[in-house]
């Protein structure tokens, strides 16, 4: 059997830092067996998390969604690849891009970029109240 090549299989970003890797499951799915928006949407958010913790140096809150783009659907046993930089550092909040490739089941070594987003998480102190990230 031939094997067609994606149209939609792009590189990997060099420029990004991998994250977090995870395979969803089939209790994951909406009701068209495609995987659930809010499950990738909660994905996204501890993938995000992962620079930021970095800077905040204790405990921090997600603040906002600024945008969140599901390009393609994510299907079932899909290895999901999360990239992540830093796009700001405020006073109190770090704000980051996360970009999330597929690796289709039957297409092993293909990426393709299924969702995009933007989030911005807020350094705390021991109150919930906003607090500055650590300089140094
Ligand atoms: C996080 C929280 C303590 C911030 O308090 P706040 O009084 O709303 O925050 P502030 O208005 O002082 O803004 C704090 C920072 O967030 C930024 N910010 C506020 N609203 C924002 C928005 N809609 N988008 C992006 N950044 C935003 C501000 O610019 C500021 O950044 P800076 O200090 O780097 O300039 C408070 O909003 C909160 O507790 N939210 C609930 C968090 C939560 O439960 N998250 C989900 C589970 S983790």
């Amino acid at each position: 059997m031939s094997h067609s090549p994606n149209p939609h299989a792009e590189p990997l970003p060099t420029d990004q830092e991998l994250v977090l890797k995870v395979i969803p499951m089939p209790a994951d799915c909406n009701a068209n067996g495609d995987i659930f928006g809010g499950w990738v949407m909660a994905q996204v958010d501890l993938a995000g998390a992962v620079l930021p913790a970095r800077h905040a140096r204790g405990r921090f809150a997600t603040i906002a969604v600024n945008e969140f783009i599901f390009k393609h659907p994510v299907k079932v046993g899909d290895i999901l690849s999360f990239f992540s930089r830093v796009q700001r550092i405020g006073n109190t909040s770090i704000t980051v891009q996360v970009e999330v490739f597929a690796e289709r089941f039957s297409s092993q070594g293909e990426y393709m970029k299924v969702t995009e987003a933007t989030l911005t998480y807020v350094a705390i102190d021991k109150d919930g109240k906003p607090r500055a990230i650590p300089k140094d």
